[in-house]
């Protein structure tokens, strides 16, 4: 797999079956998000660093036959699992393009609506991204975006040193990487500045306890990108030991709860 074009949390197959449950848990979110955009048939549809295409999928039934998804992304890997889904499902409208967004633009597709999620935390050039981003909408066209805001409102109680170290380890890894966790921060003031009309914005940060359905969201993320860090050499096995053995009490501890980490939805449109 010498031409893939991995980054911080990998295109394994652990991590691409993650976002696939990850996708499941946040879809009542993201059709709520869509629906307020103005998504429906017949639309293109852009998918911004689509990685194997969960998200793509939905928005293709929304496209329906006579609209399209275009899905961007630079893992080769992961743009072929899309490819192989779309046509498990029956899905011929779904394009694909293999670009890395640091170095190349978006296709030239003039969208009605525009989706990206835990992409702009990945690139190096976040604002570049969102003004591509915005200028492959036609005029009037929408932009729905989901990124963290605050991942320091990732929250285990009972409280725990070794998992609220976990959370650190993660945005390092990030930032070191050439990301910001954060960064719908800027992406909030970016889109007015881009020449956007915000038509809406809502932080999502959720209660979630161990029996719940949210909670299996944190859950894959604990497994999976606790065994990422100690893969990139960010954490020692023994480290990592303690702190899958913290959320793992967490767990069993009666009354136990987390705090997901916030994500801010903003729905934009291009003016
Ligand atoms: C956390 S995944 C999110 C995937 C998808 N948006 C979702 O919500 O399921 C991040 C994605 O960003 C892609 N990515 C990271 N850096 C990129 C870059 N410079 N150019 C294109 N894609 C990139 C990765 O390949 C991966 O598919």
């Amino acid at each position: 797999m010498s031409n893939e074009r991995d980054y911080v949390l990998g295109t394994h197959d652990d991590e691409l079956n993650r976002l696939g449950l990850q996708h499941a848990v946040w879809r009542p979110h993201c059709t709520s998000a869509w629906t307020r955009a103005g998504f429906t048939a017949g639309q293109t549809l852009l998918d911004v660093g689509c990685g194997p295409g969960w998200a793509s999928f939905d928005l293709a039934q929304i496209a329906r036959e006579r609209g399209r998804v275009v899905a961007v992304d630079r893992s080769r890997r992961f743009l072929d699992a899309l490819e192989a889904g779309a046509s498990a499902r029956g899905l011929a409208n779904i394009e694909t393009h293999e670009r890395d967004l640091d170095e190349q633009g978006l296709p030239d597709v003039q969208a009605d609506g525009a989706w990206a999620r835990w992409v702009f935390a990945f690139v190096r050039e976040p604002r570049l991204l969102l003004e591509r981003t915005i200028g492959a909408l036609k005029s009037g066209g929408t932009f729905v975006v989901h990124e963290y805001v605050d991942y320091r409102t990732w929250r285990l109680s009972p409280r725990s040193e070794a998992f609220e170290s976990f959370v650190t380890e993660v945005m390092a890894s990030w930032r070191e990487n050439g990301g910001e966790p954060d960064i719908a921060l800027d992406l909030g003031r970016w889109l007015p500045e881009l020449g956007c009309e915000i038509v809406s914005e809502r932080v999502i940060c959720e209660v979630a306890r161990p029996d719940e359905w949210w909670w299996e969201w944190p859950r894959a993320f604990v497994a999976i990108g606790l065994q990422r860090l100690v893969d990139l050499g960010r954490v020692s096995e023994a480290r990592a030991a303690e702190m899958r053995a913290a959320f793992a009490a967490a767990e069993r501890t009666n009354g136990a709860f987390l705090l997901t980490p916030a994500v801010l939805e903003i729905v934009a449109r291009k003016k």
